[in-house]
């Protein structure tokens, strides 16, 4: 009997051509909507290998029911959705996507801190909506961007790619992170400082670290009131880093000027969650790696990841 993969999302058909030849291949039929915990559950049952995404939990109840299982490859970078002490367990390599993904998501968060500085997304809906009627000298006047301070949580490859995009706009770049990286520091030039200090004295904070009991509720009220009135606070990282009740509350109070969301506390919001409902926050949908280019990137590294476990050899991007 051939093993079995079961692909928790809907992918084009050519992504998994590959393993079609050598495997049974089973897919979720809906790209837009996650898997059901029981149907996930008992396709785990008899899977050889998962292709999982960062909506599906891989937890301790599905990898103790999952003999044949050896492998689960996450369509992410993040692994956060996934019981890591529980897979080692259980015997199941985990594998994730990095590097492939990290200038397009470096691209996206400094999108997102330019829309909200700018006021892009404002600026969009009022002309749309008919209510230009003149040029005006303060018409949506937005901050500056060049030769700020950016404050950087979280200097992971991303990290370093958003300072390099930063430099081009003459910014001073502040980071904070679990260790020095003394070799971001000579070769893109930015400094590292302690969160207070940077939370302190940078315009921008842009958050992008993995989310771990460490970071996990890291903003905070008493975090927010240490920054600037005027700055603007970017999280492209995970939702639960930041207290969501404190966040709405400083941008409410003019504790912060504004905010650019990538994540959320919880995944998908709805449109009457009260952060929506701020003019000076910019809101996307977990979108940071989302080009065509870099998606199908992804999808073919969890391919190849999958192939080299089943066939006993070292995968190209296991978690450690
Ligand atoms: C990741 O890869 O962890 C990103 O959040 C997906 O966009």
């Amino acid at each position: 009997m051939k093993p079995y993969i079961y692909i928790t999302r809907k992918l084009p058909e050519y992504v998994i051509a590959p393993l079609q030849k050598e495997f049974e291949v089973e897919m979720w039929n809906q790209e837009d909507a996650p898997v059901p915990r029981d149907t996930l559950l008992s396709k785990a049952e008899k899977a050889s290998a998962l292709l999982t995404m960062l909506s599906d939990k891989v937890d301790q109840e599905l990898l103790q029911n999952a003999a044949s299982l050896k492998v689960v490859a996450n369509l992410a970078v993040g692994y956060d959705n996934i019981d890591l002490e529980a897979a080692r367990k259980n015997g199941v390599t985990i594998t994730n996507t990095p590097d492939v993904l990290t200038e397009t998501t470096a691209d996206l968060t400094f999108a997102l801190l330019m829309a909200t500085a700018r006021r892009i997304v404002e600026a969009d809906r009022y002309i749309k909506e008919g209510k230009w009627k003149s040029w005006s000298p303060l018409l949506l006047a937005g901050m500056d961007i060049h030769h700020k301070t950016l404050g950087i949580v979280g200097m992971g490859s991303i990290g370093e790619a958003v300072a390099r995009r930063a430099k081009g706009f003459n910014m001073d770049v502040l980071y904070h992170n679990r260790s020095r990286k003394p070799e971001a520091e000579q070769s893109v030039g930015v400094r590292y400082a302690s969160f207070d200090e940077l939370l302190a004295q940078s315009d921008f904070v842009v958050v992008l670290a993995p989310l771990t009991k460490e970071t996990e509720g890291m903003f905070q009220e008493d975090q927010f009131n240490k920054m600037k009135e005027s700055a603007i606070f970017i999280n492209a990282a995970r939702g639960p880093i930041v207290n969501e009740t404190a966040l709405e509350k400083a941008l409410k109070m003019g504790e912060i000027a504004g905010a650019g969301l990538d994540v959320f506390e919880t995944e998908p919001v709805n449109k009457e969650h009260p952060l929506l409902q701020l003019n000076q926050v910019v809101a996307i949908p977990h979108i940071g790696s989302s080009s065509k280019e870099t998606r199908h990137a992804m999808m073919a590294l969890c391919v190849e990841n999958i192939f080299s476990v089943l066939k006993g050899d070292q995968p190209k991007t296991a978690v450690k």
